[in-house]
């Protein structure tokens, strides 16, 4: 079994090597610090054995909206319905924060990721091209709270 559970400073490493070794984009580790200070109820991970498995990062960009930043479940775990627990605890997490509306980007070709979040209620609200380092295009994706 695997717990989901808030993102402790001892997990910054296993966050880091997970995120590099499964999403194309090349973030700088000096921003898993910042987002976790900031915004310390968004940074959520999976743990299974001691191990981190998976973890989801989001912020609130403005009174009405958080924003999904990164999601990643390592490749061996995924369709366990890891990805799912840990946005259902994310969604818990900003309960309190008032906000009406979650939004994210996501690789116009990333299927499995867009049929994730709509499985979970988004939907596609417009194309943002070149949005990525690599000039791939994204899709914007929002739901209601
Ligand atoms: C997207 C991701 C986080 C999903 O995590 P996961 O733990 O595998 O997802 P879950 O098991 O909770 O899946 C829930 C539902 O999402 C949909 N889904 C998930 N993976 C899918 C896939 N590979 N193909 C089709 N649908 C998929 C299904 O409807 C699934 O329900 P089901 O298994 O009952 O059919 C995972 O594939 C991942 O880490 N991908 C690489 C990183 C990435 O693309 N992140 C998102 C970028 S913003």
């Amino acid at each position: 079994m695997f717990k989901v559970r808030l993102f402790k400073p001892v997990d910054m490493f296993s966050a880091i090597k997970l995120a590099s070794e499964t999403l194309p984009e090349q973030y700088n580790p000096s921003l898993f610090n910042y987002f976790y200070e900031t915004f310390p109820q968004g940074f959520i991970v999976a743990e299974k054995a001691h191990k981190i498995i998976g973890f989801i990062i989001g912020v609130k960009t403005n009174p009405e909206y958080v924003k999904i930043l990164m999601l990643s479940v390592l490749e061996l775990h995924r369709r366990q319905n890891i990805g799912s627990a840990l946005l259902t605890q994310f969604l818990k997490e900003i309960s309190i924060e008032n906000v009406k509306y979650i939004e994210l980007e996501v690789r116009t070709d990333n299927k499995k990721a867009i049929k994730f979040y709509q499985k979970h209620g988004f939907e596609i609200t417009k194309k943002i091209t070149e949005f990525y380092q690599n000039g791939e295009d994204a899709y914007t994706m929002k739901r209601d709270i």
